[in-house]
């Protein structure tokens, strides 16, 4: 399949095959050691990231280490901008040092789609405001691939704030198109309204509905936005929908527990549940500088 200098801005982007190629290419990698690290490359990736990352940035570096490419690292912190440059000026100005691909995280939702548009040079989204985070959903489903090795008739239930995650988005999207039943949960405040015309069963009780799942993918509660009172406390919170020892005991023995990052420790995920055997934390931070490693090999064209 050729993916030399296109873009990933959304999962929408991408077939169900496409989506499939990614996962296998990225088992591939995996699994062969002497692709490990790659002799230097004239290629350069610039890294711009206008809102603050760990995973996500530190793992594209990781997979440009990986493919000897040369890397540009930008953030907003002590750069022009806080001198009133504008994201679109900054972009312009980074590209007419002609790197080959931009890797972009912005807290706006539809920024590296205009910065895409404006510039010719492939752009990858790393995270916009709440629209996408297609690299974590491609990550995501070759995670799951690796424990499941299918999708179809997989139960996968999202739990908590549905209606600010991008990854949430991005997940329902690439789920469904490999034959996964999607669902969601979490208090009615931070469910979108038309979450069920995206095609996912919406539960207010966890308790019930978890033991019928395969995979339980808690997100963040975005504690920063809670003051706008969208759960009565975090503690309420917990209590209903956080993924305690209590719940633990009830997702079945072959099922899985996974969460993108970052993580609130003891509200939504507990420390016991990460140290639990199901639990893919660290497998989903690993798989991401190897998915990452294949998505920049093929957009620059280089056999890795
Ligand atoms: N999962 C994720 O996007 O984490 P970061 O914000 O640390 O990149």
């Amino acid at each position: 399949m050729d993916f030399e200098r296109r873009s990933l801005l959304d999962v929408s982007d991408l077939s169900k095959e496409e989506i499939l190629f990614f996962i296998s290419e990225t088992a591939r990698v995996k699994k062969t050691p002497s692709q490990k690290f790659l002799p230097p490359s004239d290629k350069t990736v610039a890294l711009l990231f206008f809102e603050p990352s760990t995973r996500t940035q530190k793992s594209f570096e990781m997979a440009a280490i990986k493919l000897g490419l040369r890397s540009l690292s930008f953030t907003t912190e002590g750069s022009s901008m806080k001198k009133g440059e504008s994201v679109f000026d900054t972009a312009r100005n980074i590209s007419a040092m002609h790197p080959d691909v931009l890797v972009i995280r912005h807290g706006g939702s539809g920024i590296p789609w205009q910065i895409s548009k404006m510039l010719d040079v492939p752009v990858i989204n790393a995270g916009d405001g709440f629209h996408a985070h297609p690299t974590q959903a491609l990550l995501d489903a070759f995670t799951i691939w690796e424990t499941f090795q299918e999708f179809k008739g997989l139960n996968v239930l999202i739990v908590g704030d549905i209606a600010h995650s991008r990854v949430a988005r991005s997940n329902i999207q690439a789920l469904k198109k490999l034959g996964a039943r999607v669902s969601v949960c979490g208090p009615p405040t931070l469910i979108p309204p038309m979450a069920e015309e995206l095609g996912v069963k919406v539960y207010d009780n966890f308790d019930k509905c978890l033991p019928e799942m395969d995979v339980v993918m808690m997100l963040r509660i975005q504690v920063e936005r809670q003051n706008s009172f969208q759960v009565p406390s975090m503690k309420e919170y917990t209590t209903r929908y956080g993924m305690t020892p209590d719940r633990l005991a009830k997702v079945k023995s072959t099922g899985i527990i996974m969460h993108p990052g970052p993580i609130n420790r003891g509200v939504e995920i507990m420390s016991s549940v990460l140290r639990d055997g199901r639990c893919r934390v660290d497998q989903q931070v690993q798989n991401g500088v190897e998915l990452r490693s294949v998505l920049l090999s093929k957009t620059l064209g280089i056999k890795l």
